[in-house]
C-alpha cells in the first residue's frame, strides 16, 4: 500500500470507505453533510495533486453519507493545468487501494440543451472524447484497452433515478462532450458537439471516466449544469459563474447522492 493510501486508511478509521466521490467546481459544500467528518489536506497525501484552480480545496473528506463510509476528493486536477491526461491517476488509484469500489464523478458543466437551466442535475449516461488525450497512453499491458460500453453504470444510473424521485428532484440523463479547456468552447464548437450528440460540455470527468473503468469501480457521474454553453446565451460562460451557480445546487447534489448511496 502507497503511503498515501496508508494515510487515508488510518484516517477513515476501523470502516475503510467503500464509495469515492470526486467534487467538481464550487461543489464542495456536499462534505457539509458528511456526519463525523475528518480531512485531510492533499499536500499531506504523497503524489496528491498539488496546485489549484480556485472553488477547489484540495483536500479529502472522509466520514459517514448516505448511511455509508464515502471518501471525497473535493477538488480535482484538471488536464489544462499541466497537460496530464492522468493528472487524477493518483488520488483514484488511492480510493481503490483503500477499498473503494464505487466511485461518482461530479462536475460543473455547460449546458447544449436551453431545456437545462443553470442549477439542473443530469446524469452522465456516457461521453464523447475526441480531444486526443487518454489518461492509458503510456501504461503498459493489455488492461489498457479498456471496455467503454455502459462504463456509466446501469445499476447506478438506475439508483440516482430512483433516488431523484423520492427527492422530487428531475434528473435527465446526458451525454458529456469533453473539452479539454481551459479556455471555454467557440460557438462553433459548440455547434458541432451538439451535431455530434452532445448534451453537456465540460473540462473534467472524462478522463477520470477512462481511469476509473481501468481500476475497475463501479462509475456513475452527475453534472451540475452552471451556464449555457457559448452562443446560447447572450453572456459568455465564466469561471466565476461556475463557482456561484454549482455552490448554489451542492445542497441538492448533497441530498441526491445521499440518497442513491443508501440505495447501492
Ligand atoms: N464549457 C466547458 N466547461 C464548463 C462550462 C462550459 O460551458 N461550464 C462549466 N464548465
Amino acid at each position: 500500500m502507497t503511503e498515501a493510501a496508508a494515510r487515508l486508511r488510518a484516517l477513515g478509521g476501523d470502516e475503510p470507505a467503500t464509495v469515492g466521490l470526486v467534487l467538481g467546481t464550487g461543489l464542495g459544500p456536499v462534505t457539509d453533510a458528511f456526519e463525523d467528518a475528518v480531512a485531510i489536506p492533499y499536500a499531506d497525501l504523497p503524489g496528491f495533486p498539488s496546485g489549484g484552480v480556485s472553488g477547489h480545496a484540495r483536500r479529502v473528506v472522509v466520514g459517514r453519507f448516505g448511511g455509508r463510509r464515502v471518501a471525497a476528493l473535493d477538488g480535482r486536477a484538471h488536464v489544462y493545468e499541466s497537460g496530464d491526461p492522468a493528472a487524477m491517476r493518483a488520488p483514484l488509484e488511492t480510493l481503490k487501494a483503500i477499498g473503494v469500489e464505487t466511485l461518482i464523478l461530479t462536475a460543473a458543466v455547460g449546458a447544449l440543451d436551453p431545456g437545462l437551466a443553470p442549477g439542473s442535475l443530469v446524469a452522465v449516461a456516457d461521453h464523447i472524447n475526441l480531444a486526443g488525450y487518454n489518461p492509458l497512453i503510456g501504461v503498459a499491458g493489455d488492461g489498457r484497452f479498456v471496455d467503454m460500453v455502459d462504463a456509466y453504470s446501469p445499476r447506478l444510473r438506475a439508483a440516482l433515478a430512483r433516488a431523484a424521485a423520492v427527492e422530487g428532484l428531475d434528473l435527465p440523463e446526458g451525454v458529456l462532450m469533453w473539452f479539454p479547456g481551459p479556455s471555454f468552447e467557440t460557438p462553433a464548437e459548440i455547434r458541432a458537439a451538439r451535431v455530434l450528440g452532445a448534451d453537456l460540455v465540460g473540462m473534467s470527468l472524462a478522463p477520470e471516466a477512462v481511469l476509473a473503468r481501468w481500476l475497475g469501480f463501479e462509475l456513475a457521474a452527475v453534472a451540475t449544469v452552471v451556464n449555457l454553453a457559448a452562443g446560447l446565451a447572450p453572456a459568455g460562460p465564466s469561471h466565476a459563474e461556475s463557482r456561484t451557480v454549482a455552490g448554489q445546487a451542492a445542497d441538492r447534489l448533497a441530498r441526491l447522492l445521499a440518497r442513491a448511496i443508501e440505495r447501492l
